[in-house]
Parts: C-alpha cells; structure tokens; sequence
C-alpha cells in the first residue's frame, strides 16, 4: 500500500448559486518517505489538495488515504488527533506561520507545549530543531528581526516540532527570491533525507519540479503528467545537469491525456482508433 493515496478525488465548492469544481478525478499515489512537488497554474486546485491532505477540508466524493487514516470517513476527533499527530504543515505567507511576539525557539516549542510534551525533552528537541534548520545563532530573534527565509526555515522546524511523518508546504517559497527560495528547497531535501519525513510541495514554479525526484504536474484539477529526475553516470562524478523524464500519467479506469501538440500533429479528432501494435499501443486518426 501507498503511504498516500488519492482516487478519483472530487472537490466541489458552492458558492452562492454557483459550483467550483476544484478536482475533478484527482489521483495521486506517494510513497512512505518520498519528497514530491505537485506543480500547476495558479486556480489548478494545488491549495485544494493541500488542505484535503492536511484535514483542513474534507473532499465530496473519491478516496483520500494517508497511512491508516481515511480522510473521507473520519470523526471530528479523529481529525484532531491526525492534524496532530501525521501532519506538518507550511503555508506560503511567512508571517502566518510563526507567531510574532514569540522568539524563534518559542515558536518552536509552542506545538510540543500543545502535545503535552514534558519541558526536558521539549527544550532538546527544539535546540535540535533548530540546529537542523542552521539558525542556532538566531534562537531569541522574533520573525520580525528575521528574514523572509530564515522565517521559513523557523516555520519547517515549527512544523516538524512534533515529528509529523508527513510534511505539507504551500507555496513555500512564493514570497522569496530565487536564491532564497532555492535554500529553502535543498532544506526540505535535506529533511526529508535525514529525518525521513515525507513531504508535499505544492508550487506554481515549474523550476521546482528539477529540485525534487519527482514532480507532478496538475491541471484543472486533476494529475497529468509525471517528471522524474534521471540521475545520469555524468551528475554521479560530478559533471553536468540532471536530465529529467516525462511520464503522462493514466488513472485506473486507463484515461490518459494526450499532450497538445501530439494531437495536431497527428490529426486527431474527438474520435480514434487505438491499436496495441507491437506491444505498445497506437493512437489514429478515424478515417471515415
Ligand atoms: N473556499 C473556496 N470557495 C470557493 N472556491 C474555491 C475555494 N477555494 C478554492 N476555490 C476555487 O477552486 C479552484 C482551485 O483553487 P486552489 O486550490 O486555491 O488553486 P491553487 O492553489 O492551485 O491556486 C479555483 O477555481 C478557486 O477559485
Ligand atoms: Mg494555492
């Protein structure tokens, strides 16, 4: 079994008279201790996913489960319990994830103080924490005496303060430069190798999609296609640029989207043939 699994999820907002369709048939698979990026447009339902896999919001039809909880049939309490124990969460804003009268080391032991974790164990867990993200020299600093990515750095150890197996980040780089947002990236690597957290990053940028193994790419919320990185003998003694590899992704009733171009190119209308040819299957324009 998957760590994570969506199916067929469908996320419909009504607002005043109107339906929002947010995911329409969203898939997703994550295994235990993978770092992802979902890429994709602003509106695509990237925040959608995000706050269903949090237990933020609940989705209207479809299959959503993380470990050995099922998000669509969960109890009040339940959720409580999984917001506390499975997940962390990151949001874009910097300023809403910390708290600003509270030092950097507050802000991290305020979630283990919320979990009833007993003072010892809380100020060595933070003194970690905060050793793991590189701010030991900026423990007494408040947010506001903090830069844009040292907040955010605050804001991982925050979210990882009481050991979430799973770590969700919104946009988490959308309010730093490239060379900020970049750090901010490889520490989220760095956790996910060290600690084994599996982590979410959902992002409008398509140049995050090379920062991670593997990047999904949503639209109009559903999964499209899939990028991974293929790390070549070249990167393995030190030379040049990753090559990535891009799948289209097919969900289980074997829909797949065909890219665009392909389309034109090949002609194709609203109606084609498709022939398994030699062990692959082939895609033609209907003659009549
Ligand atoms: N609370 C809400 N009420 C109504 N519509 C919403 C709500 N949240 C999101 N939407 C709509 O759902 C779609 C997906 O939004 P969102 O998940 O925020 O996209 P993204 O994070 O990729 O920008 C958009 O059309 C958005 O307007
Ligand atoms: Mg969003």
């Amino acid at each position: 079994m998957p760590y994570i699994l969506c199916n067929d999820v469908f996320k419909i907002y009504k607002v005043a008279d109107l339906e929002v369709v947010a995911l329409r048939g969203l898939d997703l698979l994550v295994e235990r201790g993978e770092i992802i990026a979902v890429v994709g447009a602003s509106g695509s339902g990237k925040s959608t996913l995000l706050n269903i896999l949090a237990g933020y919001d609940s989705p209207s039809a479809g299959t959503v489960r993380v470990g050995d909880y099922d998000l669509l049939s969960m109890t009040r309490a339940e959720v409580v319990e999984y917001r506390r124990r499975e997940v962390g969460f990151l949001w874009q804003q910097t300023s809403r994830n910390l708290f600003p009268y509270l030092t950097a080391i507050e802000n991290v032991e305020l979630p283990m103080i919320l979990a009833g974790v007993p003072a010892d164990e809380r100020a060595r867990r933070s003194q970690e924490l905060i050793g793991l993200v590189g701010l030991e020299h900026r423990i007494k600093h408040r947010p506001e005496t903090l830069s844009g990515g040292e907040q955010q750095r605050v804001a991982i150890a925050v979210a990882l303060a009481n050991q979430p197996p799973l770590l969700l980040a919104d946009e988490p780089t959308g309010e730093l430069d490239d060379e900020t947002g970049a750090e901010v990236l490889s520490l989220l690597n760095q956790v996910n190798r060290d600690l084994g957290t599996t982590i979410i990053v959902v992002t409008h940028d398509p140049a995050i999609a090379t920062s991670v193994e593997r990047a999904i790419a949503i639209r109009d919320g559903k999964t499209s296609t899939e990028i991974r990185r293929v790390v070549t003998y070249e990167r393995k003694i030190g030379g040049t640029a990753d090559r990535t590899r891009e799948y289209q992704l097919m969900d289980a009733s074997g829909r797949v989207q065909v890219p665009r171009q392909f389309i034109e190119a090949a002609g194709l209308g609203d109606r084609v043939v498709v022939e398994a040819i030699d062990g692959s299957v082939v895609l033609r324009k209907a003659e009549d």
